[in-house]
């Protein structure tokens, strides 16, 4: 097989933040994307970083609020209530996992931010508005990794999509988006029987295990398309690198793949700032129309 196509998540960030920026020229007001964290994880700190540097050189307003790990659930929710409240925060972001020692609950503070500021679609109600077709904010690894294909041209319609990872964040919503374009998706897990047979029958393969070296070239469809979400850290030759699931030969085997980095990383803080000025531009739009009512 000839070298695979490098779906290089930059390009296809590009396209999506000259969306962003489009729809932000009409907007009246700057977004202004609220980002929490808990605690110094060195991954979460440059992640949090990230995403409060990206949103204003795109031209939005950010705040990073980085809170002691021993911060209270009750202090935390009384930050998002005034968040909530607050007309001039259109987008709020809770970095998660939350530190170990932390008592702090995910499901908790994830349901207390407003479904309308909750750009990273992780509401119960933005996942029921998902599931069942309405308009919402959509988790942004899975609608980064949907702009990508688009971007692509790789139409999901009659193809076979197997996920590997069933969780909140990546793979419940992934699969509910494959469905909205037609796919046929399976959702697989570290229960699934025979695991290679599953993965050897997509048409588009996505793993997100967060193990190096797990996906080996007999796990992929020759010619398949490859979306590798996971950031594994390594050391090599005293340097870190970062490195996705797939082991080196299965670039020998795909003819699309995500490299990591520079894959579907770019695409998920996209899909962030995205959603904040979407969030915005609904936030804005329906204060419009209750003050002229
Ligand atoms: N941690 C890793 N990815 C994400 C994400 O997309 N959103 C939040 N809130 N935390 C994360």
């Amino acid at each position: 097989m000839s070298n695979p196509l490098l779906l290089s998540g930059d390009a296809a960030a590009a396209a999506l933040l000259d969306r962003a920026q489009s729809e932000l020229a009409s907007l009246l007001v700057k977004p202004h994307l609220h980002v929490v964290r808990l605690g110094d994880d060195p991954a979460s700190v440059s992640y949090t970083r990230m995403k409060a540097r990206r949103a204003k050189k795109i031209g939005l307003e950010s705040t990073l609020t980085e809170l002691p790990s021993d911060t209270s659930e009750a202090a935390l929710l009384e930050l998002i209530a005034a968040l909530n409240a607050d007309p001039l925060t259109h987008g709020i972001l809770v970095q998660l996992p939350f530190p170990k020692e932390s008592a702090v609950r995910e499901a908790v503070v994830l349901e207390a931010i407003h479904p309308d500021k909750d750009v990273d679609g992780l509401h119960v109600v933005n996942v029921g508005r998902l599931w069942s077709g309405r308009e919402g904010l959509r988790p942004c690894t899975p609608a980064g990794i949907i702009s990508m294909l688009d971007f692509y041209g790789i139409d999901l319609a009659r193809k076979s999509v197997v996920i590997v990872n069933r969780s909140q964040l990546v793979g419940k919503p992934l699969a509910a988006l494959c469905l909205e374009r037609n796919a046929t998706v399976t959702i697989a897990h570290s229960r699934t029987a025979d695991l290679e047979a599953v993965t050897r029958a997509a048409d588009v393969l996505v793993t997100a295990v967060g193990r190096v070296g797990f996906i080996t070239p007999e796990m992929v469809k020759p010619g398949g398309v490859v979306i590798d979400v996971s950031v594994n850290r390594i050391v090599v030759d005293g340097a870190d690198r970062l490195v996705g699931d797939c082991a080196s030969g299965v670039f020998d085997v795909a003819g699309a793949i995500t490299p990591v980095p520079g894959g579907v990383g770019p695409m998920t803080v996209s899909h962030l700032l995205y959603n904040t000025v979407l969030a915005a531009k609904r936030q804005l739009e329906r204060s419009q129309s209750t003050s002229s009512d």
